[in-house]
């Protein structure tokens, strides 16, 4: 089966770059958030990134328009009904995530697959509120998506093999280098990720170093792009925190429990970029200013 018609369901930093780079790789692409002001939100940030596309010559205005043009907002989960691939990129909440899934199952023709993009939530679960757990899957994206050249596609013991190859094929039309694994928690990446960050978070902690020399230690001593804690603040703390209590509660192992310094930075709201500080205050985003604990 050909995927031709994509739906993407929620239209926030994850969603808003699944349909952009759905659209780029030619695919009709409905994306649905729960409110008009959240849709234009989306697809506002999706044309932010085309321009910039554009201004650099990545791609030309005439195919910016295309783009465009192939990516349809709404606020209606019936409209996801003639898609012939639905994946899902809402808030990381069980009982949310069930009442989508049983929902689209109802709406959508018994051959679509369907995807979650969560990055901690057991794909296995998820696939057992609909009747078709062998055309359940999960493709893991990463922030920002259109940059990030990974995807991590799972499979659980239900999903048919044909189904997982045709969602690996999928990956690399969207020119995404593809990653295969299983449903277990953290996948691939965060599994080795998450230890790292809350380490760095340990290490600040522990008074081993300060925010900027953790920071540039792993940056100019690794070539990391980012170094652990500006990453942090990049995924977002409460993101980090939710997904390494999902961990451990998984594996009971100490390396994915939260240093008490992360969950009292997310008790203050101090979630990181979005919330304007973090690890880094950023009232002058050109210039974060690194906490310090003294
Ligand atoms: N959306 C779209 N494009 C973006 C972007 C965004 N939010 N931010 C940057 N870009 C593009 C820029 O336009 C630029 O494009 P170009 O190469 O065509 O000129 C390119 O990315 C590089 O951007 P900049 O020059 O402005 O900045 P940097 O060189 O510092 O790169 C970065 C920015 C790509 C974010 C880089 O710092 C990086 O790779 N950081 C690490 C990101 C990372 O590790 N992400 C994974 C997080 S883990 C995750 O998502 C999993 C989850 O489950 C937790």
């Amino acid at each position: 089966m050909a995927i031709e018609k994509v739906g993407v369901v929620g239209c926030g930093l994850m969603g808003s770059g699944i349909a952009q780079v759905a659209a780029q790789a030619g695919c009709q692409v409905t994306v649905r958030e729960v409110s008009q002001q959240l849709v234009d939100k989306g697809l506002q940030s999706i044309e932010k990134n085309l321009g910039r596309m554009v201004e650099k010559g990545t791609v030309t205005a005439a195919d910016r328009d295309l783009i465009r043009g192939r990516l349809r907002g709404t606020t209606s989960l019936e409209d996801m009904k003639d898609c012939d691939f639905v994946i899902e990129a809402i808030v990381e909440l069980l009982p949310a995530k069930k009442e989508l899934w049983s929902a689209l199952d109802k709406i959508c023709s018994k051959q679509a697959i369907f995807a979650s993009n969560t990055s901690s939530l057991s794909i296995t679960e998820m696939s057992m509120f609909t009747q078709r757990p062998d055309r359940f899957l999960g493709m893991h994206f990463f922030n920002p998506v259109p940059v990030m050249k990974l995807v991590e596609v799972i499979r659980t013991i239900a999903t048919d093999p044909k189904v997982y190859d045709e969602i690996v094929a999928f990956g690399g039309k969207l020119g995404k280098t593809v990653v295969r694994t299983w449903d277990r928690t953290g996948f691939i990446v965060n599994r080795l990720l998450v230890p790292y960050l809350l380490d760095a978070v340990r290490a600040l902690e522990e008074g081993v170093a300060s925010v900027e020399d953790i920071d540039n230690s792993m940056k100019l001593g690794c070539g990391h792009p980012m170094g652990p804690l500006t990453l942090l603040d990049f995924v977002g703390l409460d993101t980090t925190y939710y997904i390494s209590n999902i961990m451990f509660d998984e594996f009971k192992e100490k390396r994915f429990a939260s240093p008490p310094l992360l969950k009292r930075m997310v008790m203050a709201g101090w979630n990181g970029r979005k919330a304007g500080k973090g690890f880094y205050d950023y009232a002058d985003p050109a210039k974060p200013k690194a906490m310090r604990l003294t």
